[in-house]
């Protein structure tokens, strides 16, 4: 049995049809909502926070392997009560930030998981994703409200990821020999500035979107209010602030460990139209 966490997100909900197209071992996903869930058929929904480890019995029972979400509040407790399970195998979503802005504070937070993952006796498989393309979703209230994207770094250019190809590489860690012990970087295909970013939603979506280019002090502002300080000075630093050749670097992971390409930013603005129509 593979416990699938976050598997209502953009990750996990890939890596289900994923592990159901290749006909892996049973499949169970984890929501806090398990009601509300609408999985592909033969995944088993099943309830659980990742804040309070007590309510994961249910979730890890008979599970052998475990793809878990960094960043949820217990995961001291999560990977104990999976270890007791009798999970042998967890194939993790840290961050890309552990090697390039380790001195964050979210960075520091996800080296602190690895490090108690490694520790938990369990076989282990870290993936590091860069930012993700699905944050471009962010834009997607003010494109459809007012046809219109505002941010800061508009010709700063990072790899962004497809979050299909974290699944892929994902559900080649839990389901195929050689991934436990490794630790991936992954990135997408290219660096894709922001503006280019925006016209391919508005390629995708059919419609004219205006692009205006902010100043970090206009975005912290508004950023601020909703994440406070700190947080939303490490999330300008990543998206052009502060980056640097590491962050920046195109990786051939994704290639290397699925054996097909890594999917583009415009392929997941293509089949992500209608969230900005
Ligand atoms: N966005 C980026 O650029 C980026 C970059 C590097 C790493 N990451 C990491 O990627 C992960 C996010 O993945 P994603 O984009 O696939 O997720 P997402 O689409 O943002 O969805 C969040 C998922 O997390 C689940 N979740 C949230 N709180 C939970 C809790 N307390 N207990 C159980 N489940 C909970 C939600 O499940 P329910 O609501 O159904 O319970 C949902 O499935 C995070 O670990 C983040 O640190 C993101």
């Amino acid at each position: 049995m593979i416990l699938v966490t976050g598997a209502t997100g953009s990750v996990g909900s890939a890596l289900l049809r994923e592990l159901r197209l290749a006909g892996a071992a049973p499949v169970r996903g984890l929501t806090r909502d398990a009601g509300r869930a609408s999985f592909p058929e033969g995944v088993e929904a099943v309830a659980g926070d990742l804040a309070r480890a007590d309510s994961l019995q249910a979730a890890l029972e008979g599970a052998r392997s475990l793809f878990l979400l960094s960043g949820m509040g217990a995961e001291a407790e999560v990977l104990a009560s999976a270890r007791r399970a009798g999970v042998e195998h967890v194939v993790l979503v840290s961050s890309i930030t552990v090697q390039t802005h380790p001195h964050l504070a979210a960075a520091g937070a996800n080296r602190a998981v690895e490090r108690l993952l490694k520790d938990s006796g369990m076989a282990w498989t870290i993936l590091r994703p860069t930012q993700f393309a699905s944050n471009a979703l962010w834009w997607a209230r003010s494109i459809r409200g007012q046809g219109v994207v505002r941010a800061p770094y508009a010709d700063i250019g990072l790899p962004a990821i497809h979050p299909a190809d974290i699944a892929a590489v994902a559900r080649a860690a839990l389901t195929e020999p050689g991934h436990r012990g490794q630790t991936y970087a992954l990135t997408g295909p290219e660096c894709v500035t922001v503006r280019r970013q925006v016209s391919a939603i508005a390629a995708a979506a059919g419609r004219e979107v205006a692009f205006t280019e902010i100043s970090r002090d206009e975005a912290h502002r508004q950023m601020a209010s909703f994440m406070g300080d700190e947080t939303a000075d490490a999330v300008l630093d990543l998206m052009g602030g502060d980056v640097n050749d590491e962050l920046l670097k195109v990786r051939d992971t994704v290639a290397r460990l699925t054996g097909a390409p890594a999917r583009s930013f415009r392929q997941w603005a293509a089949e992500n139209g209608a969230a900005f129509r």
